[in-house]
């Protein structure tokens, strides 16, 4: 694996005094998310591989760990799980200390905005590497600017041409970046106020307005409508799988994740589970993912006579990581034997417990042709549908 030049320090340490949930702001609910896994997989959608830091608050660190885990599947080697500070500004600085040596570039982004597009991301380093200043995203200002005195009497309109209301991510060389920190004397509103004060140019670039902060309960509204009106007809895709297995009458027989006595075995480097494994191709070709040869190599000794579960969840794992979630699986099982109608809905409750989605099975003869119409060996043939997670 070549190690990432880049990374994303994730803050999400802070309390959500102004949200006022009786959880830490990140570990709020956004339409059945939390606000982290949102933030997590926006990052995770970014073409380029980046080292991802989360700074999570220090009582919460075990859960973020969890949430981390969940959301990037296959690529937990490039997720830490840091403690944050009492302020934004030590929970960065704590970010920071996590770097890992490869990285020159760094982007500090709120987990609180967590609808950020990838694109911004990819934008946001895309810009630090050509002009090698700080760089950060900003919308124009649509509101008329007044500048009041303390009693709130106008002073007078502020020119709005000339301003910006920034977002995140910011991004910064990391030399740029660790040398602001390391001589930074108070709190700064921003990152880019910090490395501005110490002498570095800062660049704008077009920031986007699903980029906006969740700060107080209403903002939670906006933000949960977004999530579910999310445009429908790129949701879906389909993947299908097949496996065939000979009969090996010394074997003990597993299909379907269950085990058969006195049913003869099927041959293979696993156990054999034809049905577990015309899953997996299906969920893996659904998810764009390859197949099950290329994941789970024969030669790789884990996976030597393991049953079908151990594939199906690491299946499972995969096609999270990769940004999506399960719609259903269907499967058909064209073989002799076992009859498979007894215990149906048996294999249908354990599939559908394994994948966390609806598994349908159903089974047919081959009229006596073919290798499995003379009974030699069986073959299944999956679908899945997968949703892609918006
Ligand atoms: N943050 C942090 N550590 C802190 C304070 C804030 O990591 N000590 C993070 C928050 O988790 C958030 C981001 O900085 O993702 C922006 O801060 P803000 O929106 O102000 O979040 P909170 O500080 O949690 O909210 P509040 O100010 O309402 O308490
Ligand atoms: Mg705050």
């Amino acid at each position: 694996m070549t190690e990432p030049t880049t990374a994303v320090i994730l803050v999400a340490a802070g309390s959500g005094t102004r949200l006022g949930a009786d959880v830490p702001k990140a570990f709020v609910d956004v339409a059945g998310r939390t606000i982290l896994e949102r933030a997590l997989r926006s990052v995770l959608g970014m073409a380029e591989p980046a080292q991802l830091i989360v700074v999570a608050p220090s009582e919460l660190l075990p859960e973020a760990g969890r949430i981390a885990t969940a959301a990037v599947g296959a690529a937990s080697s490039y997720v830490s799980v840091v403690a944050g500070g009492d302020t934004r500004q030590q929970s960065v600085a704590a970010g920071l200390a996590a770097l890992g040596d490869d990285i020159d570039v760094v982007l500090v982004h709120d987990a609180a905005r967590s609808l950020t597009p990838p694109a911004l991301f990819e934008l946001v380093i895309a810009s630090v590497r050509s002009l090698g200043t700080g760089v950060i995203p900003g919308l124009a200002v649509a509101d008329t600017i007044k500048q009041i005195d303390w009693m709130g009497s106008v002073e007078k309109t502020v020119d709005r041409s000339a301003l910006v209301a920034v977002q995140t991510p910011q991004g910064f060389p990391r030399s740029v970046l660790v040398a602001a920190y390391a001589s930074a004397d108070h709190d700064y509103t921003d990152d880019a106020a910090l490395v501005a004060a110490h002498g570095t140019s800062v660049t704008v670039v077009d920031g986007d307005p699903l980029a906006f902060k969740i700060t107080t309960p209403w903002d939670l509204a906006p933000a949960e409508s977004l999530v579910q009106s999310a445009p429908v007809a790129t949701q879906w895709r389909t993947g299908v799988g097949i496996d065939v297995h000979a009969f090996d009458d010394d074997a003990p027989l597993w299909l379907g994740g269950l085990y058969w006595p006195g049913e003869p075995g099927l041959a293979g480097h696993s156990d054999g589970d034809a049905i577990a494994h015309a899953v997996c191709d299906a969920l893996l070709s659904a998810s764009g993912l390859g197949d099950i040869g290329g994941r789970f190599g024969t030669s790789d000794k884990q996976f030597e006579n393991a049953h079908g579960e151990v594939f199906l969840t690491a299946t499972v794992e995969l096609v999270r990581g990769a940004g999506f979630e399960i719609g259903n699986v269907a499967v058909q099982l064209i073989a002799n034997r076992p009859k498979l109608a007894a215990r149906r809905a048996e294999i249908e409750v354990h599939l559908t417990a394994l994948l966390g989605a609806p598994v349908s099975i159903s089974a047919t003869t081959a009229d006596g042709l073919g290798f499995t119409g003379r009974g030699e060996g069986v073959t299944a043939v999956a679908t899945a549908l997968v949703t892609v997670v918006g």
